[in-house]
């Protein structure tokens, strides 16, 4: 070959590869722009997504692994995704972390811990300054028995090894799972929860090396409850940030029972002693973290430094109800924003509160909007004067319904779609009737309203997230959450206060437009 010629094919080259990197710029752009493909919250590239899994934090990382079918965009051959992130937020994706082992079992639900000291022995790090590894402990689900693994990770994450000693916690039952580990500082030992979920009981053990767990007690509510938990996890919280009167949560996720409908996460508030979770919760009174029909499988993040020393958790944001049926056709199944979490004492008892994490304020792109004390015909007009509109927005909102019964939004408005958030003022309601919000016929259990009782309905604070196929409300300092999907035409991206007779008043009015964690 001579030389002007290997300089052709070579330009040819670069010309094919300039090409070849610009389309493949084009098409990793155009990847997480389909219709109602959620700009800020966490979604695969592809193929169905349940349960966040394993979220821990580790030299800088965090990570969020989730159960994920590899091969098709609904649910099956549950192994575990991944992704990393340093804020939360801005996600990337990585390679499959834990696949199923076909025709034995697949990788349910489970947790992740630094193993700091190497208690484990399986470390493999010569540091001794730093002999830590990462540890995933989930349930490896058989056709008749499901059984904890663990698996060990000595690099950050990356590559995981099944431990050969399997199973690390065995009941022979065939609905044991998602064990969330926690490392319990007064007695110096790991505690493992995990359900009989069939028998909606929670399951305590105990270890000393992650490896050999030990039963040591369970909790359940008696009575003829039906249907199953899931996802477990617990925690202790101060009470009103009071480092001196804290109290533990345990979530058990519900399915069904939950307040709107199918699957949600409940709690119980009271105090762990190592082994026995003692509730104080009344019987009788149900406590929900979330009102809407979306929000489900919470895992909370381990190891977030103690200097940070925010509980904060993600949620599935679907419905075992038609998670196989919603109308995305590339992935499905997306996660929450994450929520930092706390314990409030109310005079009817001491609740979970929950807020969008700091660092959501990265998010905003551009403020479209900023009013405040106007009635709410004026704030209309200021909104159609900035032509505030968009897929992908955060709102925060003080509204005084005075002498309005129903006052709100109408979000993801245009042609005779929208999706109402209505305070009710007598009842003290809060509400999201997303019955006119789209598609909403793929699954009869979709559409509806889905509502919860406030403590006070005269001065309402709003913190909404708008993505382009969910809504996140959290209500008066996030002592009510409502969650849900929505799949609005695109061009439905109109917004609107409303109440009767253009009564009530806006407190104050703040809107942004957020970006794209993607692009
Ligand atoms: C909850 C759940 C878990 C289980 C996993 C399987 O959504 O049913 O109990 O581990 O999903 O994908």
């Amino acid at each position: 070959m001579n030389l002007s010629n290997m300089w052709i094919r070579g330009r040819g080259m670069l010309v094919a590869s300039v090409f070849l990197v610009s389309a493949w710029a084009l098409l990793a752009q155009e990847a997480y722009n389909e219709p109602w493909r959620p700009q800020f919250h966490f979604t695969p590239p592809k193929n169905f997504m349940n349960d966040p899994n394993g979220l821990v934090y580790y030299k800088g990382e965090y990570h969020l692994f989730y159960q994920y079918n590899p091969q098709g965009a609904e649910w099956g051959h549950m192994s575990w995704g991944h992704a990393v992130s340093t804020d939360m937020l801005h996600w990337k994706n990585l390679p499959l972390a834990i696949p199923e082992e076909p025709g034995q079992y697949m990788i349910y639900s489970g947790s992740a811990v630094v193993d700091w000291h190497n208690a484990s022995g399986l470390c493999a790090s010569t540091d001794t300054a730093d002999p830590s590894c990462l540890i995933a402990i989930y349930t490896a689900a058989g056709a008749r028995v499901q059984r904890q693994h663990l698996a060990f990770s000595n690099d950050r994450g990356r590559t995981w090894t099944n431990y050969p000693g399997n199973p690390v916690a065995d009941l022979k039952q065939p609905d044991f799972r998602d064990p969330k580990v926690f490392w319990y500082e007064s007695e110096k030992k790991w505690v493992m929860v995990a359900v009989l979920a069939d028998a909606r009981k929670a399951v305590f053990f105990d270890s000393r090396d992650l490896k050999k767990w030990t039963f040591s007690g369970s909790f359940e509510t008696g009575g003829n409850d039906k249907g199953q938990w899931e996802c477990p996890d617990l925690f202790e919280l101060a009470v009103d940030g009071d480092p001196k009167n804290k109290k533990w949560v345990l979530i058990v996720n519900r399915n069904p029972g939950a307040p709107a409908g199918g699957t949600g996460t409940r709690y119980f508030v009271g105090s762990f002693e190592g082994a026995h979770f003692l509730n104080e919760t009344p019987a009788g009174q149900e406590l929900w973290a979330d009102y809407g029909k979306d929000f489900y499988a919470t895992n909370s993040f381990s190891d977030i430094p103690p200097k940070d020393g925010r509980r904060i958790w993600i949620g599935w944001i679907s419905n075992w109800q038609y998670a196989n049926r919603e109308p995305t056709l590339i992935w499905r199944g997306g996660q929450s924003l994450p929520r930092e979490l706390g314990l409030t004492q109310f005079p009817d008892g001491i609740r979970l509160v929950q807020k969008p994490i700091g660092e959501a304020k990265s998010l905003r792109e551009r403020e479209l909007l900023q009013l405040s004390n106007v009635s709410i015909p004026m704030a209309m007009q200021a909104m159609h004067l900035a032509n505030v509109r968009g897929e992908t927005l955060e709102i925060e909102a003080e509204l005084a319904p005075r002498a309005a019964r129903e006052i709100g939004f109408r979000l993801r408005k245009g042609g005779t779609e929208e999706t109402v958030l209505g305070i009710t003022a007598e009842d003290k309601q809060v509400f999201v009737d997303r019955t006119r919000s789209g598609q909403v016929a793929f699954a009869p259990e979709f559409p509806g309203r889905h509502k919860a009782k406030l403590r006070q309905s005269s001065h309402v604070k709003l913190h909404i997230f708008l993505d382009r196929s969910s809504v996140e409300i959290f209500v008066n300092d996030g002592e009510v959450v409502l969650t849900d999907r929505i799949y609005p035409s695109p061009g439905s991206d109109g917004i609107e206060l409303y109440s009767n007779e253009g009564r009530g008043k806006v407190l104050s009015l703040s809107i942004w437009k957020l970006g794209s964690i993607w692009h």
